[in-house]
């Protein structure tokens, strides 16, 4: 297995702009937190997933972040807006305030991790 391969998080084709993320779990020290990744004009752009606002997941487990325009992501439980491709707040009860973002990359049509302060934990399917 190669370096790519324990960091895929899934394939480049997975992800439509402004469509379904793809949910996975990172471990920091030993403990699983979950992350989604998304692509927005084309682009990919990883977020643990955890509102600024509440220590709470974006989605409602069905890995849909986008708002109905396609522009934002949304937070399921109140409603703050994000920018895609900074994950800041500029809507809602945490206006101003930030997803924390996770590196990745697309390599042979995969998407990888690129963040060396996180692992992938593959032991748990999201
Ligand atoms: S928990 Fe996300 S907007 Fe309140």
């Amino acid at each position: 297995m190669n370096s790519n391969n324990i960091h895929m998080i899934c394939n480049s084709d997975d992800l439509k702009s402004g469509g379904t993320g793809v949910k996975f779990n990172l471990t920091v020290g030993s403990q699983p937190v979950p992350a989604f990744v998304v692509r927005f004009e084309g682009s990919i752009y990883a977020y643990l997933n955890r509102c600024a606002h509440m220590m709470l997941e974006l989605d409602w487990d069905d890995a849909e972040y986008f708002d109905t325009s396609g522009e934002y992501l949304i937070c399921s439980n109140h409603g703050a807006l994000y920018e895609p491709n900074t994950g800041v707040c500029v809507n809602g009860p945490c206006y101003g305030a930030s997803l924390i973002a996770i590196s990745v990359k697309e390599v042979d049509s995969m998407v990888v991790l690129d963040d060396e302060r996180f692992e992938i934990d593959h032991t748990e399917k999201s």
